[in-house]
């Protein structure tokens, strides 16, 4: 991200599909020249976002701002935007140089500049030598980066990306997902990029936007997502997480309160403020549990006793799922120190699980929308 101008501004968007809102008072800013990432699940609108902004569907209400100007009445091929589609949609009859050059040549762009500027978006996706072949000659991957070279060739201010590597296998995903980060970057273009996968989200995107049923849950850097989720379902969405229902007792500090997890009396931060007796989730995401020798038990630490049902190296990391005697199920992740004698434990160890106080994240209860 290179500064905070608004670029694309969408404003109290309406969106309906027969009865059906599928959109409603639905508004976000874009910034020029930032990788965002509208991520959800599948039907909660993502797409038809994207469709909006590409001028494929007009908005029943509201108004989607570019550089400033309202651009309802501009059609989708004359907007500065381009879309990449998981199906690559390349004609199939036309070799790597004519797909790439197909939209310079509709617009009228003259021959020896087309040659240039394919070139280029060719050299950008590293398919130079390419140009005769047709896509059936291409592997998915280089496919994928025709699309890719197809939309990037006409210089858009916003290049949209439906959910553009999901028909990838995993390897080749996490390498076109490093090189897709590097060509925004290289070209300085603003990518929204809609995406269901959620480890995707976090590790391309200088924002993320949580969606879900239409409505915005939460916009933020992954950091702030992952580590800060506004409520249950952001939570739940991103990542593995364990929840502690517990009630509010006091506050001992400023937006600092003493609460009651089954008996267990523990400190928690909030990032508003609490009532005593109210509900509350206290989150701890798998690698923030402290699991310990019961033996080793800190006599400064509050936490709760239990044993390890399952354990699985998984080369960086030692996780464990563990039930506590109340009969709550955890999961926990730990970096593998083969120094450390206590990753030695077994299935069925009694164990002490805690946390450092401050890593615990805290949501207010029944806020699952
Ligand atoms: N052309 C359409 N006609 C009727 N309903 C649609 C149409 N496009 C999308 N929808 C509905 O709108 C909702 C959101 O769809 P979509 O934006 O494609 O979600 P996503 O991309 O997040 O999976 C879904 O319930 C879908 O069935
Ligand atoms: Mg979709």
């Amino acid at each position: 991200m290179t500064d905070n101008n608004v670029l694309l501004s969408l404003r109290n968007i309406i969106k309906r599909f027969g009865p059906q809102d599928v959109l409603s008072e639905f508004s976000l800013d874009i910034y020029d020249g930032e990788f965002f990432t509208i991520l959800g699940p599948s039907g909660c609108g993502k797409t038809t976002v994207l469709r909006l902004i590409a001028g494929f569907e007009d908005a029943d209400d509201g108004k989607i701002m570019l550089d400033g100007q309202d651009i309802a009445g501009i059609s989708a091929e004359r907007r500065p935007v381009n879309t990449v589609f998981q199906s690559y949609a390349l004609f199939p009859h036309m070799n790597v140089a004519d797909n790439v050059g197909y939209g310079l040549r509709m617009a009228g762009v003259a021959k020896a500049d087309i040659k240039q500027r394919v070139s280029e978006a060719l050299a950008v996706v590293e398919l130079k030598g390419f140009e005769l072949r047709k896509p059936h000659q291409l592997s998915g991957g280089q496919k994928q980066r025709v699309a890719i070279a197809r939309a990037i060739v006409m210089k858009p201010k916003v290049l949209l990306l439906d959910e553009s590597l999901s028909a990838l296998d995993h390897k080749l995903r996490q390498q076109m997902q490093m090189e897709l980060k590097q060509i925004q970057r290289q070209l300085g273009i603003t990518f929204v990029y809609v995406t269901h996968d959620q480890e995707e989200a976090l590790s391309m995107s200088d924002r993320v936007l949580v969606m879900n049923h239409g409505q915005a849950q939460q916009i933020g850097s992954p950091r702030e997502i992952y580590e800060a989720p506004r409520n249950m379902f952001v939570a739940s969405f991103i990542g593995e997480i364990n929840v502690f229902d517990a009630t509010v007792v006091s506050e001992t500090a400023e937006l600092t309160y003493q609460v009651d997890i089954n008996g267990v009396a523990k400190t928690a931060h909030a990032e508003f403020r609490l009532e005593p007796g109210e509900a509350v989730h206290v989150l701890l995401r798998p690698e923030d549990l402290r699991i310990e020798y019961i033996e080793d038990q800190p006599s400064d630490e509050q936490g709760f006793l239990g044993k390890v049902l399952e354990r699985s190296y998984t080369g960086k990391t030692l996780d464990s799922l563990i039930e506590l005697d109340c009969g709550k199920q955890l999961r926990s992740s730990e970096f593998f120190n083969e120094d450390d004698p206590s990753f030695d434990y077994r299935i069925n160890q009694r164990v002490w699980v805690s946390w450092i106080d401050g890593w615990e994240h805290v949501v207010k209860a029944g806020e699952l929308s």
